[in-house]
């Protein structure tokens, strides 16, 4: 896995509390609650070389130029469903990001992402965009979306996930190198159903209580 566009989040919060979610017994409720807060800590490290500019302000004991974030705005792109359970751990952190839907969904005979809806900002060309999705299995919706938001004129997007399967960082490094990545671990393989090994099963399942 020689990419240096793939970004481990080995944190000790995060790697614990990915293990509650991997759990099969862990709650619909916890499991939620478990991918906003590791949501929201990724958030923290997507973000971290956001450039900083000084601005003056004024303190109650005197005037100082202190550091603000310069320049883009932020987009968040979950791709429907599982990327919305990133979304409110991630806006906890950025309140005034804009969000942009994107409908994917993975045709089981062939795999393939299929297009049901988008719906972003109209400036996406000047925009940082994070895109979500919690499980980087084969690539497909991974690389469709990030597809739909370069054809939109998005040029700074990065993609955050919870886990990865090497399959998939390898596709999806080989069709977008320009956008790196973040997860929380990288898994062993895919099964023959496209699931994640040792994984954490469905995670829109998990998350919405639809098994
Ligand atoms: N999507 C999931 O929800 N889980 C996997 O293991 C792979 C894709």
């Amino acid at each position: 896995m020689a990419n240096s566009q793939v970004h481990v989040v080995d944190h000790p919060l995060v790697q614990h509390k990915l293990s509650l979610m991997r759990e099969r017994d862990r709650s619909t409720k916890g499991f939620r609650e478990l991918l906003n807060e590791i949501g929201m800590l990724l958030a923290y490290e997507v973000t971290r070389d956001l450039p900083l500019e000084l601005v003056d302000i004024e303190t109650p004991i005197a005037p100082m130029k202190a550091p603000k974030i310069a320049g883009k705005k932020l987009t968040l792109a979950p791709i429907l469903r599982a990327g919305v359970g990133f979304l409110d751990g991630m806006l906890a952190l950025m309140p005034s990001a804009r969000i942009a839907h994107i409908g994917l969904y993975r045709d089981p005979n062939t795999l393939q992402a299929v297009e049901y809806y988008f719906k972003a900002p109209q400036d996406l060309t000047d925009r940082t965009v994070i895109l979500m999705d919690p499980m980087l299995a084969t690539g497909n919706s991974a690389c469709a979306a990030a597809e739909l938001l370069k054809a939109r004129g998005a040029r700074d997007i990065r993609f955050v996930c919870l886990l990865a399967a090497p399959e998939g960082i390898a596709r999806f490094s080989k069709e977008h190198p320009d956008i790196p990545i973040w997860t929380a671990a990288i898994d062993e393989r895919l099964n023959d159903h496209a699931y994640i090994v040792p994984g954490l099963g469905d995670a829109g399942d998990r998350m919405f209580g639809t098994k």
